[in-house]
């Protein structure tokens, strides 16, 4: 029995533009299963859906077609159920302003109804670096901290599947540290984690499978060491002070002074090397390095150049 199952799932809002009436596609027939114990990450550029998608799974969102479940349970026909089976940290920053941190976990496992929770409590306080903060207000606490109460407070009933959107984005290097220890040392004990992320860093060293979504659609889904095998294999690194050729410039990644360019094999890299320097340019700090997440990713979004598709009427 998968941990997460996605069965042709759709979503769709009404849409921004186009006549009234008219819908958009948020998410597009998606299917998907993450077996139990996976360290699955999801990934896609703003907007793709990832969201919708974790929405759908925690039953804050309906889906407008297809089914989903959590280890059986389905989230629309079985919500209780299926929801005490899931911890999710939600992309934004919600709490309740009137409790300080103890507190709102104590709340949050009486929604459970889970009682004398505080040894568990403490161990999530202590391994999300909270302890002096246990009797802080929610409002003294800076954005950081508040997503740090965010991630205890989906763990309170230690739920077996956990899902995180973004748990780290404005977060500390130390604390991301400290969170992706915790988290990791969880699905080590057999939790079942689906994540997303923008630190396609993070992904690639966590993540077992990834899934890429574009626009609604999954448009890769593999082993993470799969996706990296696949990939163009090298990049050329190199620093540069003045605008690259056209026909480089294309197929280059382009970040200040930085260029990084996909190479297959030894001839490409020789070949852009000789374009740089027969436009009249010098590479300084040239470097050669393995493809890594990021650019299998910006691979797998370019070759899916592919707007929003599907407006029409809803019925
Ligand atoms: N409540 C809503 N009403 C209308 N459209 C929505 C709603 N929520 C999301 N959308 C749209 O659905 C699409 C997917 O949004 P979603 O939040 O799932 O993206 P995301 O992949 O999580 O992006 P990000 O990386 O920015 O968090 C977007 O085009 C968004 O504008
Ligand atoms: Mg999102």
């Amino acid at each position: 029995m998968p941990a997460i199952s996605f069965q042709s799932v759709s979503k769709a809002y009404p849409s921004p533009r186009g006549p009234q009436g008219s819908t958009f596609l948020a998410l597009d027939q998606v299917s998907l299963n993450i077996e139990e114990g996976e360290f699955f990450g999801l990934l896609g550029p703003n907007g793709a859906g990832k969201t919708t998608m974790i929405s759908i799974l925690a039953g804050l969102t309906r889906a407008t077609g297809g089914s989903v479940s959590v280890l059986g349970s389905d989230v629309q026909k079985d919500f209780a159920q299926a929801r005490r089976k899931l911890g999710v940290v939600p992309q934004e920053l919600v709490f309740d302003p009137f409790f300080n941190v103890r507190e709102a976990l104590r709340i949050q496992s009486g929604y459970f109804g889970i009682k004398n929770n505080d040894a568990w409590i403490d161990e999530l306080l202590e391994s999300l670096g909270l302890t002096d903060k246990a009797n802080a207000n929610m409002r003294a606490l800076s954005g950081g901290m508040k997503r740090r109460v965010l991630v205890a407070q989906a763990l309170v009933h230690k739920p077996p599947v956990i899902v995180l959107d973004e748990p780290t984005a404005g977060v500390d290097v130390e604390l991301r540290q400290t969170l992706w220890h915790f988290v990791a040392k969880l699905n080590k004990q057999g939790s079942t984690v689906l994540l997303t992320t923008h630190y396609l860093e993070e992904a690639e060293a966590l993540c077992g499978r990834i899934a890429m979504l574009k626009t609604g659609r999954i448009v890769a889904l593999d082993k993470t060491s799969d996706l990296l095998k696949n990939a163009s294999s090298n990049v050329l690194r190199f620093k540069i002070d003045s605008e690259l050729p056209a026909h480089l410039l294309g197929k280059a990644r382009v970040t200040g002074r930085v260029v990084q360019l996909p190479a297959h094999d030894a001839l490409e890299i020789e070949q852009y090397l000789t374009a740089v320097r027969e436009a009249g340019l010098v590479a300084q700090d040239v470097e050669i390095r393995k493809a890594d997440l990021e650019d299998v990713f910006l691979d797998v979004m370019t070759q899916n150049k592919d707007s929003v598709h599907s407006v029409g009427a809803t019925a």
